[in-house]
């Protein structure tokens, strides 16, 4: 079924409302690598319950992630866009991966201490093998290449060791998969404490653009964006507010930092944040328009539902069967 393209893959949680952090850093640099590589790309619900989740919200926030990815550009027919429950194989390797991985290893995880202090009553053993689940979603369909954002690579060097680990010991199981990181955008920042990450679970709801904002708030945010009194549209560690507004603007028009400081050289701060305003609200806006409509054709949304989890169970049994005997389980008698 594979062809001779290299192979992707990548994922997002369904959990809470997506923010342009998500967009800039992650699904907006996916558009296009169809071309180059077979590309999968999940739903992970699995990881979603690692907190929990009301199940109604939950199925509705996953099933709006999944046309989000079609909205945005990802085409169903060039890229497997599927939930990763309907993949029973994710559960299956992590497990048998969860052997492969020490307890030292994930305790390091900054994102296990960050969930761990944030969910202190939940701190179950799910959110503790979070990346292992993260290297079975990798290693299942052999990719080559993750795109990812920053905050994600810690994970990613997990995967490899694990994947290095079991290659010692079994032969070429596992394709090392390398990490794509995009040039801008890889890390946005919070638009109220520019040196947090702007994340889905900020209570501040003025700290992130949502995909789904309309124009007025996404304004209104932007506005409120929390600066700092040097005066000068500068790219610099110094002045992380600003900088985190050059690398938006920069992401959403294409142009470099080096230009946009060039561009708003003399300018005021109030006017910069206006020009942010706007092109954040045109490089939304055709994702909106396209979610709206395609989120009224239930049948079309079913069919690649069905059709792609077929794809993704197919290419990430062939793996799984592949380990089960590596590692020493019975043969199935058909
Ligand atoms: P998640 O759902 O938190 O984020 C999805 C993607 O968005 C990127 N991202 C950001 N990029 C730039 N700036 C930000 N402020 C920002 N916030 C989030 C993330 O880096 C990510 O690429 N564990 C993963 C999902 C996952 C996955 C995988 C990813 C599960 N299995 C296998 C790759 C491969 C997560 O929670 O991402």
């Amino acid at each position: 079924m594979l062809n001779e393209k290299k192979v992707l893959f990548s994922g997002m949680q369904a959990t809470g409302n997506l923010t342009l952090g998500n967009y800039l850093g992650a699904l907006k640099n996916w558009v296009n690598l169809c071309e180059e590589y077979e590309c999968f790309y999940s739903v992970v619900d699995l990881h979603s319950i690692t907190v929990r989740q009301d199940p109604t919200v939950l199925r509705q926030r996953a099933r709006k992630l999944l046309t989000i990815y079609i909205a945005a550009g990802l085409d169903p027919e060039k890229n497997c866009l599927y939930y990763q429950s309907h993949v029973s194989g994710h559960a299956e390797l992590a497990w048998i991966l969860n052997c492969f991985t020490y307890m030292g290893e994930l305790n390091r995880m900054t994102q296990f201490k960050d969930k761990a202090a944030k969910h202190a009553d939940n701190i179950n053993a799910g959110l503790f093998t979070y990346p292992t689940l993260m290297a079975a979603d990798i290693l299942l369909y052999q990719a080559d290449v993750v795109p990812v954002g920053i905050d994600q690579m810690q994970h990613l060097e997990l995967t490899r060791d694990v994947a290095q680990r079991f290659n010692a010991v079994y032969g070429d199981v596992f394709t090392i998969p390398e990490v794509y990181i995009g040039k801008v955008g890889a890390k946005i920042m919070s638009l109220q404490e520019p040196l947090k990450k702007m994340s889905k679970s900020d209570e501040n709801p003025n700290a992130s653009i949502y995909l789904m904002d309309d124009p007025d708030t996404i304004m209104r945010k932007c506005k409120r964006a929390v600066t700092d009194s040097e005066g000068q549209i500068l790219y610099r560690e110094e002045q992380p507010g600003i900088r985190n507004l050059i690398d938006i603007y920069s992401a959403c028009t294409g142009k470099k930092p080096e230009e946009v400081v060039k561009e708003f050289d003399g300018k005021g701060y109030g006017d910069f944040k206006v020009a942010v305003g706007e092109a954040v609200v045109s490089a939304l806006r055709p994702l909106q328009e396209r979610y709206e409509e395609l989120s009224k054709d239930k049948a079309y949304i079913d069919g690649i539902i069905k059709a792609n989890a077929e794809k993704a169970n197919y290419v990430a049994t062939k793996t799984l069967r592949k380990v089960q005997r590596k590692v020493g389980f019975p043969d199935r008698v058909r």
